[in-house]
């Protein structure tokens, strides 16, 4: 199966812009990005975010509300506070063993880094990777790791897979099955998380945000400060 899937990606793999690099620090960049928001989406946001904060240093001394507003667009704003609390860890202490220690950096990430840039043994497992794990019935090594993902999102799809166009259909247990749709990502218009990022938004152009138990939920998570009931973005 190994074999199958890894000539099937040399000549389909996507080429995307963080595969291109073995730095640390872009290839968290790319993870973080990417842990909720489609990959179409995040190539453009991605180039940009590096043009602009190129290492860890400049992450590290740029102003927090800076960096949440280049985020704007991106969601789940949390995801840019820890980004900068880790590079500025790692600007401070270098990268630790246990990337788990960083800011907002779960087993997932840590294993996609790690594999990604520090060439570790370790295979990251999303949900692509689990499903194709599941579906072949077989556990594949890390150097696998960018072929589940690619062959999970463009052919091993979650309800109907294309095994027509796979390279493991004649190996493969679960070939031609349908399945059930998973559960989706709750919707964002109408959402808390919708006026969360709106009140985020006023604050971050100066402006006074009216939603105070949005402001509160901010607050609590860092995202702006409260100080004599005068609302600011983090300093
Ligand atoms: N999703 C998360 N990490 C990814 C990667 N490195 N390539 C493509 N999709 C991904």
């Amino acid at each position: 199966m190994r074999d199958l899937l890894l000539r099937w990606f040399a000549a389909n793999g996507r080429d995307l812009p963080w595969r291109r690099t073995r730095d640390p620090y872009a290839i968290l960049v790319s993870e973080v990005m990417l842990q909720q928001t489609q990959v179409a989406r995040v190539v453009p946001r991605y180039l940009e975010w590096l043009e602009r904060w190129p290492t860890v240093a400049a992450l590290a001394a740029a102003s927090t509300a800076d960096v949440l507003r280049d985020w704007q667009g991106l969601g789940y704003n949390r995801r840019a506070l820890n980004l900068q609390r880790a590079a500025r860890e790692v600007a401070a202490n270098g990268w630790p063993d246990d990337l788990t220690r960083l800011p907002g950096v779960g087993p997932y990430t840590a294993a996609a880094v790690g594999c990604f840039a520090f060439e570790r043994a370790e295979l990251p497992v999303d949900v692509n990777v689990r499903r194709v794990r599941e579906r072949t019935g077989s556990e594949f090594d890390h150097t696998c790791a960018q072929a589940l993902m690619d062959l999970g999102a463009t052919v091993c799809l979650a309800r109907v897979p294309r095994c027509g166009e796979c390279p493991l259909t004649a190996v493969c247990p679960s070939r031609g099955r349908r399945f059930e749709p998973e559960r989706k990502q709750g919707r964002f218009e109408g959402s808390f998380r919708q006026r969360r990022a709106r009140a985020l938004r006023s604050i971050l152009d100066g402006c006074d945000p009216a939603d105070a138990a949005a402001v509160a939920a901010l607050a609590a998570d860092g995202l702006v400060q409260v100080e004599g009931g005068v609302v600011s973005p983090p300093a």
